[in-house]
């Protein structure tokens, strides 16, 4: 028995949003600190079949939806055929902006999530979805968590955001303000949009990974596109089983960097109050007065 599992067997890691199935993945092979070792060698040619196949398609997607800076990393990655393996593109990303990627055996719980992104570690999930999974999945896989959230790691001033947000849920965790915490990771690392000269464009990986949330996020005339605003976005509910009703939308990467950078303990207490008072916001709501890019 290794002493270091002992810690994680049986925790389900915490998820918030609505969703019906315990988390995939064996736990068992992890660490202490959830992390474990990519089992490259037991990828099948099925598994690296689906890789190049979702690539391919998320690949020919990108012009005009996602922004520049994902695509000008997205070859860090290396070859599109198959699954690459972690540790090579550490290296990489070691010299770029002092991030490296952990293989994880899927979602962990919040704390070991932040304390690994705090240390600049990106835990990537090592499994890769089925075939029949090709459309959809509900958890993230390798796919999304390569695909989706690498190549903004490659962004020196993105790569900060992300430490500086494990920094800050290590302390939400103290203040109770992981839901409302969570809210901005949903919003922006997994959903966000930017303004860009040339228009709208995607930055957030759970869109960057599917195949139809990218052209629904920006061209869809459904969804609100709302500006950035931390309280408000922190008032707001999300949906984990389908599209977006509501993105929020940056001007850059050094504005969200700069909201987000002061201590958030009167933040919480604000949203808190303000949540009491008037309730939360529904996602797919514009209230008044607010700029919405539709
Ligand atoms: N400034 C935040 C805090 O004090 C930390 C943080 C930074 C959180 C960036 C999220 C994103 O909690
Ligand atoms: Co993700």
């Amino acid at each position: 028995m290794n002493p270091d599992k002992a810690h994680n067997l049986g925790v389900a890691p915490v998820t918030y949003g609505e969703g019906t199935r315990p988390p995939r993945g064996d736990y068992a092979r992890a660490r202490a600190d959830y992390t474990c070792e990519q089992a490259h060698d037991r990828y099948t040619a099925a598994d690296h079949d689906t890789y190049r196949r979702l690539y391919a398609r998320q690949l020919q997607q990108l012009p005009g939806l996602a922004c520049d800076e994902f695509i000008a990393a997205v070859q860090q990655l290396g070859a599109p055929d198959r699954i690459p393996r972690f540790d090579a593109i550490s290296d990489r990303l070691l010299k770029a902006t002092g991030w490296q990627l952990v293989g994880v055996p899927g979602l962990i719980p919040e704390e070991a999530f932040f304390a690994l992104l705090a240390a600049r570690k990106f835990p990537v999930t090592d499994w890769i979805r089925t075939p029949e999974e090709f459309d959809y999945v509900v958890e993230p896989d390798v796919f999304h968590d390569l695909f989706g959230h690498v190549p903004l790691l490659f962004n020196p001033v993105f790569a900060d955001y992300m430490q500086a947000y494990g920094a800050g849920g290590l302390k939400a965790s103290h203040l109770d303000a992981c839901e409302l915490l969570a809210r901005l990771y949903w919003y922006t690392v997994e959903f966000g949009l930017i303004a860009t000269k040339a228009g709208l464009r995607v930055y957030g990986a759970g869109i960057l990974s599917s195949a139809g949330e990218l052209h629904h996020s920006i061209r869809s005339t459904e969804p609100q596109r709302i500006a950035f605003d931390l309280k408000r976005l922190m008032r707001t509910k999300y949906r984990i089983d389908s599209y977006q009703a509501s993105y929020f939308v940056i001007d850059s990467f050094d504005q969200l960097f700069e909201a987000t950078a002061p201590d958030f303990t009167p933040v919480y207490r604000a949203v808190r109050e303000q949540i009491a008072a008037t309730g939360e916001v529904e996602a797919g709501v514009v209230l008044p007065a607010e700029r919405s890019f539709n």
